[in-house]
């Protein structure tokens, strides 16, 4: 029966074609004319009926006109879409392309993620406290009672007699302890605000991260084993630290750590005050008058803090010469992080 395979023949090859319409590879008017036109496919079937046995004809020919109809039928069927595809063609290809911009992580941002998966490694896990604050956490509670004149080393902005902007991370501390018992191990990244001067190297709102660790025994060695180890993770393992003694009302004994930042070139002279060294953090054993303000036994545990400045070592690692890139959202300045 070649008239049968021939049919067969047709249908399938329109049906392969009709998946190409769907992507859109050939248009319909062309499948159309390809198969139903004067010359077409079906038009080629015809001239074999005559070859056919009498008794056969009435059956090939609904065959044939099944065929038509299931064309016509499958065709019929994509009008709407292939009038959209109709509305495709009229869009101009030689138009510029429209570039789509995605954004960045800002490197504010990066630098805390770091930080934070470092630290995420010895056990220390995330807290976040608010931006605004009361007189009590930012100062009271960590040993900065009214009129003391540690209040200076921070310019306010207070909202209310009692209630501030808070001027260093710290407050996290309390909070934390407040409402858990020790063991404690946590950091707490977060926006700081103060009333400054904005200048090149600062500005009146900067990002910190408070650690805190609290615990049976915890001694001045482990701070110093945990900051170098976190410096060694960020800087790389030969970057060199040191401790000075400092004072912060909330810790005793206080240190800052530096690290060795070289004396290559003449940024370096500047940024490091011609000593190589630069201060990266404040940080001390936490006073046993902060753990009285959240009744922590001060005869079974002790802990140390930190506190670190954000923007400081973003500058440092990016070679940032000016605090206040960070904040005005300049896009040519974004960019250069992607
Ligand atoms: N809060 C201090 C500041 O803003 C930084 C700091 C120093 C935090 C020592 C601490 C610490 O936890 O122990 O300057």
């Amino acid at each position: 029966m070649q008239i049968k395979e021939k049919i067969n023949e047709i249908k399938s090859q329109f049906d392969s074609d009709f998946v190409l319409l769907s992507s859109d590879k050939i248009d319909k008017n062309t499948i159309s004319y390809k198969y139903l036109g004067r010359k077409g496919l079906l038009s080629t079937i015809y001239p074999l009926l005559s070859s056919c046995d009498n008794k056969d004809k009435p059956k090939v020919g609904k065959l044939i006109n099944d065929l038509k109809t299931y064309i016509n039928d499958r065709l019929s069927s994509v009008e709407s879409s292939q009038n959209s595809s109709d509305f495709n063609k009229a869009i101009d290809v030689t138009l510029p392309e429209n570039i789509l911009s995605s954004g960045s992580i800002h490197p504010l941002t990066k630098i805390v993620d770091e930080i934070e998966s470092i630290f995420q490694k010895i056990g220390f896990s995330s807290v976040y406290g608010s931006e605004i604050e009361t007189d009590y956490y930012n100062f009271e509670a960590l040993n900065i009672p009214r009129h003391h004149p540690a209040r200076d080393m921070q310019d306010t902005f207070y909202t209310d007699h009692s209630t501030l902007l808070r001027t260093h991370t710290s407050g996290s501390q309390i909070h934390h302890m407040e409402n858990n018992t020790p063991p404690v191990r946590i950091l707490s990244p977060g926006r700081v605000y103060r009333n400054e001067d904005i200048s090149v190297r600062s500005y009146c709102l900067f990002h910190q991260i408070e650690g805190l660790y609290v615990d049976r025994n915890v001694t001045f060695s482990d701070l110093k084993s945990t900051l170098e180890y976190f410096a060694k993770e960020f800087f790389g393992s030969d970057i060199k630290t040191r401790f000075r003694p400092s004072y912060f009302p909330f810790t005793e004994p206080s240190a800052e750590m530096d690290v060795y930042w070289g004396l290559n070139n003449e940024s370096d002279y500047r940024i490091t005050k011609g000593t190589g060294w630069l201060e990266i953090l404040g940080c001390g054993m936490v006073d046993p008058e902060v753990f009285k303000s959240v009744n922590y036994d001060t005869k079974i545990y002790s802990g140390f803090a930190f506190g670190l400045g954000i923007e400081r070592i973003a500058m440092l690692k990016y070679g940032i010469d000016d605090i206040r890139l960070f904040y005005n959202g300049d896009i040519k300045f974004l960019r250069q992080f992607k």
